[in-house]
């Protein structure tokens, strides 16, 4: 009705206008009229295949829908680091940066990122890509060459994962075992960053010193087919608290989500004895092994940072860098031993020997 009377007044203001016109020069032009109201919705058009597709992942399914709510709780979503979009970090915290180099082993994107997005369903599938189910692939799973020391790695899908969880390079390098030397230390920070996760559960990337413990996997490494997504990604508990797209083995509240587990510990107590009597024993070593570096004022008391700065260098033994290596990789694993108790046993015990 409204919009009847809109038109009609329209049609006379037209009307008026070109009569007048004959009469002298034409006025300057009005302000803008304000937006007119919606029009009726149109008919729907023959059904394209293409509009199917949509439906098939954006129906309010849990296709996407709740893998959406399932990754708002990730700390993919929530830890906040995707801010570090400089070229060489990037890579691995924003969504684009990781996508410019995805399976092809560069260590930097070629510029700084603008606009940096987290890891999020576009940088783990080829989402909009055909626009039909196998959108859903994953962008890259191909065998991961780890960037220290150069071994391969093949755990199938979760080959995504060693992508970014895996140890950056070390400036000085990981000296080799068996080779005397010495090395300056200018970072605080020196140590293969925080996610060296990917090559403790593969066993690579460690500085192995020789000493009584052997070297070898943990049957997790060699067991666990699908890798970190067996347990990281395991059927949802509680909720959205853990398991699926939260990629947490633990809910925030600390509590694990055996789902990944019981088809190889159907016992749930004994289960929850070995994951602590590992945890306590890994712990303990790291602790004997920190407070040695501290002693040798290594490390400084927090037990975390090197006592290095590029203003008070630290001079180390090729054998006192590689201990320290070992601390910093075993404690950013964050795991303490559940990932690969042998291997970060050995580690651990050796660099102690190696150092007392
Ligand atoms: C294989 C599954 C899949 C198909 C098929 C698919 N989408 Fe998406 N789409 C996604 C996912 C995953 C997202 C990101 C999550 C979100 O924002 O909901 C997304 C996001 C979107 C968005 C939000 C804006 C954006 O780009 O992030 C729009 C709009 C969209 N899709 C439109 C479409 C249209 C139109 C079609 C059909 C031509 C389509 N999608 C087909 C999976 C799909
Ligand atoms: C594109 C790089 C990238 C990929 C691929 C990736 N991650 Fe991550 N992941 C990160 C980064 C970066 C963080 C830290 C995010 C932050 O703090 O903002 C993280 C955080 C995590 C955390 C939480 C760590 C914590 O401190 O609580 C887990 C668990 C995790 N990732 C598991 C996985 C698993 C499992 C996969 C494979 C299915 C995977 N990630 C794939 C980069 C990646
Ligand atoms: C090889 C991939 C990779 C690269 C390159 C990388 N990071 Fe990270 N970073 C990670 C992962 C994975 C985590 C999260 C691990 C976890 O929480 O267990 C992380 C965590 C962090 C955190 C959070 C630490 C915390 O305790 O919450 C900061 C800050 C950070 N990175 C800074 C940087 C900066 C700065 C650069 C570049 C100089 C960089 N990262 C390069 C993979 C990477
Ligand atoms: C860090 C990487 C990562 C992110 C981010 C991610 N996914 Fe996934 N997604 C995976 C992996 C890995 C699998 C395969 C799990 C397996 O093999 O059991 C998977 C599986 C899936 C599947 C099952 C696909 C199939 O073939 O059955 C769907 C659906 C899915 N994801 C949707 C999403 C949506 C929606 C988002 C965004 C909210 C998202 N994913 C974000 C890594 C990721
Ligand atoms: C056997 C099951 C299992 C496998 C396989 C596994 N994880 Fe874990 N992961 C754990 C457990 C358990 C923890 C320790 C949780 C705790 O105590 O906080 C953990 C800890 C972590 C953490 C530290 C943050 C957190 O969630 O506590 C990250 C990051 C992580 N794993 C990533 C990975 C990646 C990447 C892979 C594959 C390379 C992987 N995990 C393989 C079980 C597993
Ligand atoms: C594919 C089978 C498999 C899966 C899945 C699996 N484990 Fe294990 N795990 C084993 C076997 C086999 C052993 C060695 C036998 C033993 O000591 O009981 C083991 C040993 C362990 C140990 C002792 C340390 C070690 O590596 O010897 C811990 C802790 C542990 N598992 C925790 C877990 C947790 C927590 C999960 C799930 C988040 C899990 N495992 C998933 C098979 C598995």
């Amino acid at each position: 009705m409204r919009l009847k009377i809109f038109f009609a007044s329209l049609l006379s203001l037209a009307l008026a206008l070109s009569l007048s016109s004959c009469e002298g020069d034409q006025g300057p032009a009005g302000p803008q009229g304000s937006e007119g109201p919606a029009g009726p919705i149109g008919e729907t058009g023959p059904a394209g295949e293409g509009v199917q597709n949509c439906k098939d992942c954006h129906g309010g399914n849990q296709l996407i829908t709740a893998r959406l709510f399932q990754w708002e709780n990730s700390v993919h979503a929530t830890g906040g680091a995707y801010n570090r979009n400089a070229a060489s970090c990037a890579i691995c915290h924003t969504s684009q940066g990781f996508l410019e180099v995805a399976g092809t082993g560069a260590t930097s994107a070629s510029m700084d990122v603008e606009n940096p997005l987290p890891q999020n369903c576009y940088t783990c599938h080829q989402i909009h890509q055909t626009y039909t189910q196998d959108d859903w692939a994953l962008t890259t799973s191909d065998p991961v060459t780890f960037w220290v020391k150069g071994e391969m790695a093949d755990i199938g899908n979760s080959n995504l994962c060693l992508n970014c969880h895996q140890a950056r390079i070390p400036s000085p390098e990981v000296p080799e075992p068996g080779v005397d030397g010495m090395a300056t230390v200018t970072s605080s920070r020196y140590g293969p960053h925080h996610g060296s996760q990917g090559v403790m559960f593969t066993g690579n990337t460690g500085y192995e010193i020789p000493g009584d413990e052997p070297y070898s996997n943990s049957v997790h490494t060699l067991a666990i087919q699908n890798g970190c997504i067996t347990c990281h990604m395991a059927p949802v508990a509680d909720g959205r608290a853990s398991g699926g797209h939260t990629f947490r083995v633990e809910s925030a509240d600390g509590e694990l989500n055996t789902n990944g587990c019981i088809q190889c510990h159907d016992d749930a107590g004994e289960l929850e004895t070995l994951v602590e009597e590992t945890q306590t024993e890994i712990a303990d070593l790291l602790n004997q092994l920190g407070t040695r570096l501290f002693e040798l004022d290594i490390l400084r008391d927090n037990l975390e940072s090197v006592n290095a700065s590029t203003s008070a260098p630290l001079e180390l033994t090729n054998v006192q860098l590689g201990a320290l290596w070992n601390y910093q990789y075993v404690r950013e694993d964050q795991s303490f031993g559940v990932h690969n108790y042998k291997y970060a046993k050995a580690l651990l015990k050796n660099s102690l020997a190696a150092l007392n």
